[in-house]
């Protein structure tokens, strides 16, 4: 059974390990492994996520398996009055699939009672995401471009309503 819990600071270490293999697992096909290093090293830095995990503003949840290991995360804020933003939906490869990803989704929800909008980017090429966006009735308000160590990636901008 799998629960859902608020990250606390003494998960710091297992987070990074669960973002880490799922970033890897999402996007080593088609990031250099020097990108990919570069990105890793700054997305993951324990200081970076602490901040994250203490910031009031920030909504950051662990699913949790029945031993009480972390197999997924998701990371919220919000970025206008009634709008949130869904900025990390991961979930450990050997565990897709299995409804994490609806039941994290649906608890930010839950949380964040007074957003009437919630947006995610997903990186064009992550079909896996987009599909998942898709199912749970995002859909596509736009492109947005980053450059990621001079790497530019599209991301697919998509919204839902509440
Ligand atoms: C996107 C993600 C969070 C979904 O989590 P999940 O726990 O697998 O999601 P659920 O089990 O609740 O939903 C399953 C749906 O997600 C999509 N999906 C999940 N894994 C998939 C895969 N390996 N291949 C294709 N689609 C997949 C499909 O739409 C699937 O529905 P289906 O099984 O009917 O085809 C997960 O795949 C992940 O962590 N991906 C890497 C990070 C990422 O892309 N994040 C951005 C998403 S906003």
């Amino acid at each position: 059974m799998v629960t859902i819990d608020e990250v606390r600071l003494f998960d710091i270490q297992e987070v990074g390990e669960v973002l880490k293999t799922t970033w890897l697992d999402t996007y080593s096909a088609y990031l250099s492994a020097e990108t990919i290093k570069k990105v890793t090293d700054f997305w993951l830095d324990p200081e970076l996520l602490k901040t994250q995990i203490m910031d009031p503003e920030v909504l950051f949840l662990a699913a949790k398996d029945e031993t009480s290991a972390i197999v997924g995360l998701a990371t919220a804020l919000r970025i206008e009055p009634t709008t949130l933003q869904l900025a990390r939906l991961y979930v450990l490869p050997e565990k897709q699939r299995q409804g994490i990803g609806t039941l994290l989704l649906e608890r930010v929800i839950k949380k964040m009672s007074y957003i009437k909008t919630i947006r995610v980017e997903v990186e064009e090429n992550n079909l896996r995401g987009i599909s998942f966006c898709l199912k749970q009735g995002f859909s596509k308000v736009g492109v947005k471009q980053d450059i990621v160590e001079d790497t530019v990636l599209l991301a697919v901008v998509m919204e839902k309503a509440i």
